[in-house]
């Protein structure tokens, strides 16, 4: 196990009705003027952004409200938003949605205090000053509530990235399983798979010894994948909604990532169909990471058979490439049963971008990509090619 240091600082509130208490918790936080984002519209098709906005009344707090961030978040929305914290001297932000809301007002909340572009940040430079984030969520998927990063996408180059900054994590997310009711079957199962992959991600890595964290990795991938089929089937089933909550925020504050290499290699190749063909960030890294454990299994067949066994039930047997082969296999089935897509074709994504998505996938600089196989351009092609 490799030395780590790990805050995880976020006060999570969980359960039902817990939204209206946003006001008190901002207030908590010494929060006097908020700007309250959200999306597309959702929360107030649903009433969830009545109900929030009434909490930060109820808690005397000063506050303005900014809807219309897309999913797949871009960096005009957020220059605007810079602009508008400022002049109304906004000292809180609080995202009232998924992954792409939260990102943004992580974005905001770093650019207010900065004087340069925002996007140095997603250049490589790390956040370490921002304005206080609170969160309230509406999709379990991203696992933002309860990490330090943000990803926007530069819309001048197309290229979407991260950035990190301890300082990102939010102060508190309210996490109500309720709120998700509305979700389509779809974004359901996309926020499935992009929890998942947040596992996968650290857990193929080329650290040895990590027997708290594999299994943890393996235990939280087995609750998603017993639970995942009943929030298909019925969004408002509660029980069901609510450990895929709680799970794709463990997912991803990094208490699966500790002590260990980790990847993030298909992200980065997922990132560039978002940004090019505006797919959804779980669908495109369904497409993504069935083909990247294709390409590279034989890096560490035991792990991947590993894998196969005590996560996808396949049986122990002495070819372990064959297991682990059955276990990509089994994986793959699942992501078709929630309904996934498993190739590039399902999103739209022709064969001739490829060379483009390699470029994109190395704009922001760097030979390699990943960790577990170092990706070349060609193996990155490879891998693409693999997805079609
Ligand atoms: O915009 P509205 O109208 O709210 O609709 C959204 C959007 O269309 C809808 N939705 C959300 N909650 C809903 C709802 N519809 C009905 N009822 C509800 N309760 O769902 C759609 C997708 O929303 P989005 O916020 O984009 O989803 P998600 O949480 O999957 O976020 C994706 C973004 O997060 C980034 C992704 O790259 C992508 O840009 N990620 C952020 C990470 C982080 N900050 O740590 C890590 C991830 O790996 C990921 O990269
Ligand atoms: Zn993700």
């Amino acid at each position: 196990m490799d030395n780590f240091t790990f805050k995880s600082p976020t006060q999570f509130i969980f359960g039902r009705g817990t939204h209206a208490q946003a006001g008190k918790y901002a207030a908590r936080c010494g929060a006097k003027k908020v700007m309250v984002l959200y999306g597309g519209g959702s929360v107030i098709t649903n009433g969830v952004l009545q109900t929030v906005v009434e909490s930060l009344d109820a808690a005397g707090l000063d506050f303005i409200v900014a809807g219309g961030v897309q999913p797949n978040p871009v960096s005009s929305y957020v220059y605007q938003a810079i602009e508008a914290a400022r002049e109304e001297k906004v000292d809180f932000m609080l995202a009232v949605g998924g992954g792409s809301v939260i990102d943004t007002a992580k974005a905001v909340a770093a650019g207010v205090p900065y004087d340069g572009d925002f996007l140095d940040f997603y250049r490589g430079k790390g956040v370490k000053e921002a304005l206080p984030v609170g969160v309230v969520l509406t999709i379990a998927a991203a696992g933002s509530e309860g990490s330090p990063n943000t990803v926007i996408t530069d819309e001048e180059t197309k290229i979407k990235k991260g950035a990190t900054g301890e300082c990102l994590r939010p102060q508190f997310a309210i996490l109500n399983p309720e709120l998700t009711f509305t979700l389509s079957a779809y974004q359901s199962a996309c926020g499935i798979s992009d929890m998942m992959a947040h596992i996968f991600e650290r857990y193929f890595t080329k650290t040895k010894d990590n027997a708290v964290t594999d299994r943890i990795c393996e235990g939280l991938l087995l609750a998603i994948t017993e639970k995942a089929m009943d929030v298909i089937i019925d969004r408002e089933d509660y029980e069901a909604q609510a450990a895929i909550m709680w799970a794709g925020m463990l997912a991803h504050n990094n208490i699966c990532g500790v002590g260990r290499e980790q990847d993030w290699g298909s992200h980065a190749l997922a990132h560039q169909l978002s940004a090019l063909f505006d797919a959804a960030h779980g669908a495109a890294l369904a497409v993504v990471f069935p083909a990247w454990m294709k390409y590279v299994v034989d890096e560490d067949v035991e792990l991947f058979a590993r894998i196969a066994h005590n996560v996808w039930g396949v049986a122990m047997s002495d070819d372990k490439k064959q297991m682990a082969l059955d276990g990509i296999a089994a994986y793959e089935k699942f992501l078709r049963g929630i309904g996934m897509p498993t190739n590039l074709a399902q999103l739209d994504v022709p064969e001739e971008a490829i060379p483009q998505l390699v470029e994109l996938a190395f704009a922001p600089g760097g030979s390699t990509i990943g960790y577990f196989k170092k990706l070349t351009p060609a193996d990155v092609e490879a891998v693409y090619r693999l997805a079609l």
